[in-house]
């Protein structure tokens, strides 16, 4: 009661969002998944995604304690550069308030700067603010699968999709893009400001 009075109060710029520290941020991400996700993962699950990508996840602090978090990779499939949302949770008293938008936000920044193509994630068919929230950040539901969890429950794939610039509106890159050579798709960047 007393942990919902606190979250109650707690306003936007109260919440601080850091990425993935080190070691010490490792029980903290293990509590709020195996607390609210119906998948088990073991700690070798967790340190592969925060060994690898320690920069995409993410965790949110509201006056010290850790109330929400996202784990993600990304990576060569086929021939895209993909991200891959892995894990999303937020405390119960802290939702409502925008925290998760945050965490996936952030997350798809980074993917974006690194240059994936897109990012995928699953979510349970029954989990309307999963698929609610992740629809309002624009990604679509691009398969369904079969008792994808371990719990029977089948997933619905989501996708969200970067944009290629028009082949028929060539732009030419400025001096500075072409020595960089980090972000060759400045139309497909603008389009998704959202992210920026
Ligand atoms: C799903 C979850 C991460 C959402 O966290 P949150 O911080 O409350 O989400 P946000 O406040 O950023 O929500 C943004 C939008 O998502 C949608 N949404 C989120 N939760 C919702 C719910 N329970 N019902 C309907 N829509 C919801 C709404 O459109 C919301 O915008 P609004 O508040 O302006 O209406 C959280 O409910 C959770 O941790 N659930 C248990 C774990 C889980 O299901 N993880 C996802 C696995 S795929």
């Amino acid at each position: 009661m007393e942990a919902e009075a606190t979250a109650d109060q707690a306003a936007a710029e109260e919440i601080e969002y850091v990425s993935y520290g080190g070691e010490h941020h490792l029980p903290l991400v293990m509590k709020l998944v195996d607390e609210e996700l119906s998948e088990p993962y073991s700690i070798f699950t967790y340190r592969y995604f925060v060994y690898i990508w320690p920069n995409l996840t993410f965790l949110a602090f509201h006056k010290g304690k850790c109330v929400g978090t996202v784990v993600c990779k990304m990576g060569e499939h086929r021939s895209t550069f993909r991200g891959y949302i892995a894990m999303l949770v937020v405390l119960k008293p802290y939702r409502g308030k925008g925290i998760a938008t945050e965490l996936v936000t952030q997350a798809i920044r980074v993917m974006m700067e690194s240059g994936c193509d897109e990012v995928t994630l699953e979510a349970e068919v029954t989990n309307k603010g999963a698929l609610a929230l992740y629809g309002r950040l624009g990604f679509i539901r691009s398969k369904r699968l079969y008792r994808y969890y371990l719990n029977g429950v089948d997933a619905f794939r989501l996708k969200l999709l970067f944009p290629r610039p028009d082949p028929g509106m060539v732009t030419f890159p400025s001096t500075e893009e072409r020595a960089s050579k980090q972000f060759p798709e400045t139309s497909q960047r603008e389009s998704l400001s959202y992210y920026g």
